[in-house]
């Protein structure tokens, strides 16, 4: 037998700089659905840094070769295989010609050339450009690019590609062109080009240095009425680029297009984003406040990559948190000053988003690093780069950056920022780089910094406290360590990190006491101080401390560590009451929650009755009903943790113990607190015209929130009645979407109800032609509680054959397969296996259609081997069904790692 065991593994460690370097690439493509003709002319040279190689190698996939040519003669020596192009013997600079052709109507995985809805696209980071010509596709290599587009003007009126326009015309047999130039040197992961029916919202907006740029937001032409939010996003992070960070816009026009078939959010080719159409389109009517506030998020990301990404960029692969953490730590900045009404001041404002931004890390990211895909920030290794656009990547990489604002504090941050571009405007750089300017420029070492770059794992810092009344000293001694951790994590580890470790004292009264050191001969002016946490055990003792305070830990959650203290359920509601880190107020919150829901998930597992303490359900009442706080806070403060999050917790995860354990205590909580949830739902309307502000948006969490509450009253009538009328009345998505979710939800608790059943009938029927809509009318479906008489695996079953199901569509594919895989955990842990056999299938189904897509649905089950003994066996034998079928190198790598 062939060596299949030992798949291709790339590693950092091997890095070499490119044998030959690309200056320029004039690009001409003949546009045809099944037989797209490509020209490349590219000026090839030796790289002086490089050792000397006879051959030029060059990646390509599904091309077919048709000639080459140096310097105008046909080469001879060019031999295409399957992974690319081999040219023996070539000059040491050259002017290279290859022509080939692909078929981008066949082209199912959405990366490289392709066609969505009778219009082209390309997607091609990490990998794609090599499946649309012969190339060194890789980040290091940096060219100048021309780009000629030739089709049919009757069927592609549109030819876009990055840069500026340089011409265009018409061409004989109704075919037309268009000619770009693209005047930054870019990697090939950033070529982009479309050609299509479109149209575009059009401003004309001037930045800093008074120059007027153009911006269109391009869509099909029935979705121009939803581009107007997109465009204001746009604008508003170019505003906020240039005032944190003194970034302009360099280009004279910028461009974003949206493409309903899509493997991800949105991708930042310079001067023409191409964006899922999930975070482009949107309208009261059809997109709900969470949409417009991704919307901003992703807009804000995609061009903060202007800089952070394009105008530097990476090395290497392993370097994707160069870009990406940089720059998901600039979109959360962004959107978080976006929340506080675009000031930088209101901390009660910008704690929302923080909030939400932690939730995201500790579910999903803290749940990676638990797991067989564990990894560090910076990877040592990967068998496909796909599958490295991860939580950790992304979101563990912002925590990293946040950390140096934490720090040296906005303006330390803001000048190794200023140093970082001084020094690497133009290039490919590493991780390093970027952790050299930011010491530099702050006359730090950061040496110890970089553990955060290579080891994986979640730390843990578990607190010790003691209090000297005598002396007035208080002591917090903290221990840092990784406790038991994924053997893929283990061996990264090498020592203790640097820990910005954010602490605040409470006093009797619920006031921040001043904060001295020992040592220090006066109180710092702030009471929050950021202790620099270096070793493994270490002792901070504050003096001057008249009374034993309460400690605040880790404010505004400082660093993505996990922290151990035994507080008192008493100590948690007096924090959740009183604690001037509004982070801190929703974390002692979560902290009481979590812990009574574990102790209840414990108890469910047995069979033991459950019951909840009083004292935690008055701590959640005086939130409900404090005035003073922000209804979005109220919102985020009320939620209970998610049951993937608990069920992590658990020594054995146990879905549906904690389903149990969860429905208890929000039935407890809604009837309890009855009358609270009822006045909070009337008081919170929002009556007259839809407003998307963050305000607005609070006022409408909170509201709906009480009706998803008042759902699990034993007898739910009111719920029923509000919900069904708020249904019928709804003037915007959020309110609509929440009622048909609230019938769904009070349905179920009578095995369904013909309330849930006329408003799903009437939500398909009003939004038949919004996708997007629909897809959250698949989701609503998969994400539905269900009941013993009615599976939830039973209703996806026949959703998958529903006449607007289609697996080739992502967005459609996620709304329905991974809501119900990733998102219902009680329903897709079902006893019988019946979830992982559906998951087996879609798994195997996705693999030989978008390996991208795939490989993601294949992770749902990475946890395997922490769930009860009987789940383990079935998720195993679910996983060595699909180990032994699926042949992408994609899914191939998440199943062989999770059965390692
Ligand atoms: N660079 C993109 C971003 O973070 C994400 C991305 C990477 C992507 N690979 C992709 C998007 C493939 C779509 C398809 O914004
Ligand atoms: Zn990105």
């Amino acid at each position: 037998m062939a060596d299949t065991a030992t798949p291709n593994v790339i590693r950092r460690a091997d890095y070499a700089p490119p044998a030959f370097l690309i200056d320029t690439v004039a690009l001409e493509f003949d546009l045809v659905p099944d037989r797209t003709v490509v020209r490349n002319t590219m000026r090839v040279r030796r790289n002086p840094e490089a050792s000397r190689a006879a051959h030029l190698e060059l990646m390509g996939e599904q091309l077919e070769f048709v000639s080459a040519e140096i310097d105008g003669k046909p080469f001879a020596n060019a031999h295409p295989h399957e992974h690319g192009l081999l040219l023996d013997n070539v000059p040491d600079s050259f002017e290279l010609t290859l022509t080939s052709l692909c078929n981008p109507a066949d082209n199912t995985t959405l990366s490289g050339l392709y066609v969505s809805s009778g219009n082209f696209f390309t997607q091609c980071e990490a990998e794609g450009f090599r499946r649309i010509t012969y190339f060194l596709d890789r980040p290091d290599v940096m060219a100048s690019f021309t780009v000629t587009l030739r089709a049919s003007k009757a069927d592609y009126p549109v030819l876009l590609s990055n840069g500026n326009l340089l011409e265009e015309g018409d061409l004989p047999d109704g075919r037309h062109f268009a000619r770009w130039e693209d005047p930054f040197r870019k990697p090939s992961y950033l070529f982009a080009l479309v050609a299509g029916k479109l149209v575009a919202l059009e401003e004309r907006v001037k930045t800093s240095s008074g120059k007027e740029k153009l911006l269109q937001v391009w869509v099909e032409p029935h979705d121009l009425d939803k581009t107007r939010h997109a465009m204001d996003s746009l604008i508003h992070s170019i505003q906020w680029d240039e005032r944190r960070f003194g970034l302009e816009l360099d280009l004279d026009r910028f461009m974003i297009v949206a493409v309903s078939d899509f493997n991800m959010g949105a991708m930042e080719n310079k001067g023409l984003n191409i964006f899922n159409t999930k975070y482009v389109l949107a309208n009261p009517e059809t997109a709900t406040d969470t949409d417009f506030a991704n919307i901003e998020a992703v807009v804000g990301h995609e061009y903060f990559h202007n800089w952070t990404g394009n105008r530097v960029t990476c090395r290497d692969w392993f370097q994707l948190s160069l870009k990406e953490g940089l720059t998901v730590f600039r979109d959360q900045e962004f959107s978080a000053d976006m929340a506080a009404g675009g000031g930088n001041s209101d901390e009660a404002a910008r704690a929302t988003k923080r909030i939400e931004d932690v939730r995201v890390l500790r579910q999903m990211q803290f749940a990676e690093d638990a797991g067989p895909m564990a990894h560090p920030v910076r990877p040592e290794s990967y068998v496909e780069i796909n599958n490295f656009y991860t939580m950790t990547v992304y979101e563990k990489g912002s925590e990293v950056v946040r950390m140096y604002q934490t720090l040296f504090g906005r303006d330390g941050f803001r000048k190794g920022m200023d140093l970082y571009f001084q020094r690497h405007d133009g290039q490919a750089v590493t991780c390093d780089d970027f952790r050299h300017a930011l010491a530099d420029a702050n006359g730090r070492d950061l040496a110890q910094f970089e553990r955060w770059y290579s080891q994986a794992g979640t730390p843990r810092v578990s607190v010790r406290t003691r209090y000297d009344a005598a002396q007035r000293r208080y002591s917090v001694t903290l221990r840092q360590g990784y406790g038991e951790v994924a053997p893929a994590a283990r061996e990264t580890q090498k020592g203790p990190l640097l820990i910005p470790f954010a602490i605040g004292l409470i006093g009797k009264d619920g006031r921040d006491l001043l904060l001295q050191l020992d040592g220090e001969t006066t109180p710092s002016a702030s009471t929050t101080r950021v202790l620099e946490f270096t070793q493994t055990e270490q002792t901070f003792t504050f003096v001057d401390v008249a009374e034993e305070p309460l400690p605040s830990l880790l404010r505004n959650f400082s660093a993505p560590v996990i922290v151990e203290y035994d507080y008192t359920a008493d100590q948690l509601a007096f924090l959740l009451a009183h604690d001037s880190d509004p982070f801190n107020r929703w974390e002692a919150g979560q902290r009481l929650a979590t812990r009574e829901l574990l102790a209840l998930a414990a108890r469910a597992a047995k069979g033991s009755a459950l019951q909840l303490d009083d004292s935690v359900v008055a701590a959640f009442a005086r939130v409900l009903t404090d005035e003073t706080l922000s209804p979005a806070f109220r919102e985020l403060a009320l939620m209970l943790p998610s049951e993937s999050y608990l069920a992590e917790q658990m020594a054995e995860s146990n879905p549906a113990a904690v389903h149990a354990a969860r429905q208890f205590v929000r039935k407890r909580l809604a009837n309890a607190l009855h009358d609270d949830w009822l006045k909070v739902y009337e008081q919170h309307r929002t009556p007259g015209a839809y407003k998307a502000t963050p305000e607005a948006a609070g006022h409408r969490a909170l509201k709906n929130l009480a009706l998803s509450y008042l759902t699990e009253l034993d007898n739910p009538a009111d719920a029923v009645r509000l919900a069904a009328a708020q249904y019928e009345t709804a003037n915007n998505m959020t309110d609509r979407a929440a009622a048909l979710s609230a019938l769904l939800n009070a349905g179920a608790q009578q095995g369904g109800s013909p309330d849930a059943q006329h408003a799903l009938d009437d939500f398909y029927r009003r939004f038949e032609n919004e996708p997007l809509v629909i897809d959250k009318w698949f989701a609503l479906q998969a994400t539905q509680r269900g009941s013993a008489q009615q599976p939830v695996i039973d209703t996806v079953r026949r959703l998958m054959t529903h006449p607007a199901f289609n697996l080739k569509n992502p967005n459609r594919a996620r709304s329905l397969i991974f809501s119900f895989c990733a998102a219902n955990p009680a329903q897709f842990h079902a006893e019988d296996g019946s979830g992982y056999a559906f998951w087996a299938d879609q798994v195997i189904a996705l693999d030989s259609l978008n390996p991208q897509v795939a490989a993601r649905l294949a992770r749902s089950l990475e946890l395997w081997r922490r769930f009860t003994p009987a789940l383990r066996d079935r998720m195993r034998a679910a996983l060595e069904k699909v180990a032994a079928q699926v042949k992408s190198r994609d899914v191939r790598e998440i199943v062989e790692k999770a059965l390692g």
